[in-house]
């Protein structure tokens, strides 16, 4: 995988890895890109990554919390819009006991059976996912952030243990989510021998979706005079993940919208086929603020779709509004 990396990184290796994950995707999902509603439901959390904009100890960080009538508007004007899957995602706020977030979740079920629900709430006992899974959710996410114990502890305080973040990742999966893990491309202190390790660890874990996306600093975390992550690494990984698991569902993701203004419809054209819009109140977005630059209204905007729409199909592929479940 390294040597794979470093020759990737050449471009007629690139422009091939290119095309041959545009093909293998395309094998599966045709030219289909799925969407999804993403709704930041709360900036408030109890831990202390290192990277992390809404980390603990960021005392300039503006909190808020979405309230469920204020989570059932986002979905009403996200279904509206045509969004068929609500992602749930926000910092780990204890304010989401199992009996308020399956209480939502149930609500949001009841409302849109036609609609999947993805969680991306961090880290919760398995009996916490069986719960949330028997009250509906379908999807979640939890990214490994990287597959090697000691680079995780550089980014990560001692209270998160890389066992516990492998552990939930297995009681996900046992529990009957389809599962998201995924990592960010150039953390500080990261090497390719580490991104290495993280392709072996998705092609052994077989997760459902896999989001990849550059590390970006944020001014008020101890990373901020890193450099971010690469753009082109990013969709190297892609293409490298598209063709070691056909079938896996890849977002497009937002961080790489932050970067560069076209890093969205290139992620596509090397095996991304996930969008995750922003249907947020226009209030927090800026508020949840997990890195600097964060992108703001172009097509990582939910109130956006036909712009976004137009940009996919100019490059061959199509914006589709069903579940956009995991081929499996
Ligand atoms: N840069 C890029 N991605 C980040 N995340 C958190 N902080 C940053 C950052 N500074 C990612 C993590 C997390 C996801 C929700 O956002 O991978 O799992």
């Amino acid at each position: 995988f390294v040597r794979l990396i470093k020759l990737c990184r050449q471009e007629d290796c690139a422009r091939m890895l290119q095309e041959r994950a545009e093909q293998a995707r395309r094998g599966v999902y045709g030219n289909k890109v799925f969407v999804r509603g993403l709704i930041e439901v709360s900036n408030i959390c109890k831990n202390d990554c290192y990277y992390c904009g809404i980390r603990k100890s960021n005392a300039n960080c503006e909190r808020y919390r979405l309230s469920k009538a204020e989570i059932l508007e986002c979905c009403a004007e996200g279904y509206a819009l045509g969004f068929r899957t609500f992602v749930m995602q926000g910092g780990e706020d204890g304010f989401f006991t199992d009996e308020v977030l399956c209480d939502i979740v149930s609500a949001i079920k009841d409302r849109y059976p036609d609609c999947a629900v993805t969680l991306s709430m961090g880290e919760r006992s398995r009996e916490s996912y069986a719960r949330l899974r028997a009250a509906g959710a379908d999807r979640y996410l939890l990214r490994h952030e990287t597959a090697d114990k000691t680079h995780y502890e550089q980014l990560h305080p001692a209270s998160l243990s890389f066992e516990n973040r492998m552990e939930c990742l297995k009681n996900l999966k046992e529990v009957g989510f389809q599962t998201g893990a995924g990592f960010m491309v150039g953390s500080p202190g990261q090497t390719d021998a580490h991104l290495a390790k993280d392709l072996q660890f998705i092609r052994d874990l077989k997760p459902e979706m896999c989001g990849i996306g550059p590390f970006i600093p944020h001014k008020d975390t101890k990373f901020r005079d890193e450099k971010a992550g690469s753009v082109e690494t990013t969709l190297i990984l892609l293409g490298i993940i598209r063709l070691m698991c056909p079938n896996i569902l890849l977002p497009a993701t937002t961080a790489l919208a932050s970067l560069e203004a076209d890093a969205q419809m290139r992620a596509i054209r090397f095996g991304a086929n996930v969008i995750m819009p922003n249907l947020s109140p226009m209030s927090v977005r800026k508020k949840y603020a997990l890195y600097d630059g964060k992108a703001f209204s172009g097509t990582e905007s939910a109130q956006l779709l036909d712009r976004l729409r137009r940009k996919v199909e100019e490059i061959g592929y199509e914006v589709v509004t069903d579940r956009g479940d995991f081929a499996g």
